[in-house]
């Protein structure tokens, strides 16, 4: 079927929805989501948002400025951070209007607690700056924005699959979707599309993501000509529940959380002597996993243990009632009494779809705007994380510029207008997917997903290396030639979650591809992105950000510089 609106916004986490508030009552939005909207994965998020308040001690916008950019590894572009760290705090007081339950502190202010890399007099002590909603803090901003969503009357499609973006000349003036329900595909035609399609985590076997992360968005932006930036930046959360990868949040660290190896020892004390627990989330990943590397792993095995048994019961249960019931739920044990097992996971992807400030998409190293094409969210790139995210700061990412990309829309809307669009595209993908559903293949989605999501864990995880990233792309590039011949067994239309599971492989596949080439190119360690053969940071050569255009010969790597206003690199200090 055919639909047309104002504004179509591509996924329903925190940056869509804060779009699509920012939008209703001044344009026709729609929401498209390929899950029920408050399944978006923005819901898993835990431990909080960050925003100076200065709530439960001394804080200021420019500490949590320095703290971005030091912990980006000098690779964020710092207008755009500026941009960030300034509006937290109104941010942090609009959920609040919205009616957002925070915790509170005894006099009834919204409370505030420690995590990795937040600082203050720019890194000389650790600050509480992340404010938090116990331990599930995206959920509840999540539903919060949802019933904002509802109350305004927002169009919502769920339950419907982003199959590709359309172009009229340079524009972008639509999309094709899936509609799981009933098996129809729909047209819909828009003035302005945003993606808010999320991330990409999925494409490692360990991951904290939700199902939906398959980075569809991101991947048909790339096929459009978009390039993508800085996509060897995945970070791996220390903490995932072993061996199922779901999130343990740093909160627990923040809370006052060790971790233990298999000697009982607080290895942390080894490796990040003045942070200890609370260092960097790539050196406490790559910690654990040296650990594991040289035996001190539980039992010989590849996990460490994370102990809050010190806390007491009252404190877990009021601020960590969430990741206590995952640890009693999926392994019987209760975190009261006992350590948690945990291993790194993945956990998100710094690169992305390259946007301004305000969300719009950029088609080159020059800034060129690709029209009609806005992107916000962990499937963008502004940079505002550069090489390393720091905690607490991609809710606050979503909503700044989830907000920033509506009201950007809201004033280019007069610029476009609505032209005929042609059934094209949608006829196109319709006989792709009869296709699909028609041939027999030698491949299985799924079979293929397992060895994709492994070979990306092996070579292209915490540690990289140049043999192991050039095997890895090799590997990958077999799989893509594989996945050319598959073949679904549920032959049905509607509900078809082979089938749409099939497609998101052949993303997920692109996505590997350029991970691990944009990684193969930049000959040194920095933030996430570390090479055992190039341990150094280097910035003489690599301050640089990573752009991969997708040519007619294949990927194609070039570079842009990265914005530097305030603070100058310095070395890292762990
Ligand atoms: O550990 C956590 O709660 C994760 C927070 C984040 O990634 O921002």
């Amino acid at each position: 079927m055919n639909f047309t609106h104002d504004i179509v916004i591509v996924g329903a986490g925190l940056a869509g929805l804060r779009a699509a508030v920012e939008c209703v009552g001044h344009a026709d939005v729609a929401v498209v989501s390929k899950v029920f909207p408050t399944r978006s994965h923005s819901g898993a998020a835990q431990g909080g948002i960050t925003a100076a308040l200065g709530n439960e001690e001394e804080d200021h916008w420019e500490w949590h400025l320095f703290d971005t950019i030091k912990g980006s590894d000098y690779l964020g572009d710092q207008d755009a951070i500026e941009v960030m760290v300034r509006d937290a705090p109104r941010v942090i007081y609009e959920l609040e209007h919205m009616g957002v339950p925070f915790s509170r502190t005894p006099e009834g202010k919204i409370a505030q607690r420690n995590f990795g890399g937040h600082t203050r007099d720019f890194g000389k002590k650790s600050v509480k700056r992340a404010c938090y909603a116990a331990d599930r803090t995206g959920r509840v901003v999540l539903d919060t924005l949802y019933d904002q969503c509802l109350r305004h009357h927002v169009k919502f499609y769920s339950e419907n699959y982003l199959l590709s973006l359309i172009f009229d000349g340079k524009r972008c003036s639509g999309v094709v979707t899936y509609d799981l329900a009933t098996g129809e595909l729909h047209l819909l035609q828009a003035k302005a599309i945003l993606l808010a399609t999320g991330g990409c985590g999925k494409i490692y076997k360990t991951t904290s993501n939700g199902f939906a992360s398959t980075g569809d968005g991101i991947n048909l932006a790339h096929q459009a000509g978009i390039p993508l930036e800085d996509m060897e930046f995945v970070q791996f959360h220390p903490t995932g529940l072993y061996p199922l990868g779901i999130l343990v949040s740093e909160a627990a660290r923040g809370e006052g959380g060790w971790l233990r190896n298999r000697l009982g020892h607080r290895f942390m004390e080894h490796y990040a002597p003045t942070v200890k627990d609370l260092a960097a989330r790539d050196v406490v990943s790559r910690a654990i996993l040296t650990e594991v590397r040289e035996g001190r792993g539980i039992g010989g095995k590849d996990y460490v243990h994370l102990d809050l048994t010190h806390l007491g019961e009252e404190k877990i249960e009021k601020r960590l009632w969430e990741i206590a019931s995952f640890a009693r739920i999926y392994l019987g044990i209760d975190p009261v009494y006992d350590p948690i097992p945990v291993q790194p996971t993945c956990h998100y992807i710094m690169g992305g779809i390259p946007t301004d400030v305000d969300g719009r998409v950029l088609r080159d190293e020059k800034g060129s705007v690709a029209s009609g094409l806005y992107a916000a969210g962990e499937c963008a790139c502004i940079s505002v994380h550069g090489a390393n995210r720091l905690g607490c700061n991609s809710l606050l990412d979503l909503l700044v510029f989830g907000r920033r990309s509506g009201l950007a829309i809201k004033r280019d809307l007069t610029q476009y207008e609505h032209r005929p669009i042609s059934a094209e595209p949608m006829n196109w993908m319709d006989s792709r997917i009869s296709d699909l559903l028609i041939h027999q293949g030698k491949d299985k989605a799924g079979f293929l997903r397992k060895q994709m999501q492994s070979v990306m864990m092996e070579y292209g995880s915490v540690f990289r290396n140049d043999e192991g990233l050039k095997k890895g792309i090799e590997e990958i590039r077999t799989l893509k030639d594989r996945y050319k011949d598959i073949g679904v067994i549920n032959k049905k239309r509607s509900f078809n979650y082979e089938l749409m599971e099939a497609i998101e492989l052949g993303h997920q596949l692109e996505l590997s591809e350029v991970i691990l080439l944009s990684a193969l190119h930049r000959r040194e360690s920095r933030g996430a992105h570390y090479r055992e053969d190039f341990p150094v940071r280097t910035d003489r050569y690599f301050l640089k950000h990573t752009l991969v255009f997708e040519t007619p010969k294949g990927p194609e790597v070039r570079y842009k510089p990265v914005k530097i206003t305030k603070f100058q690199p310095e070395a890292r200090v762990y």
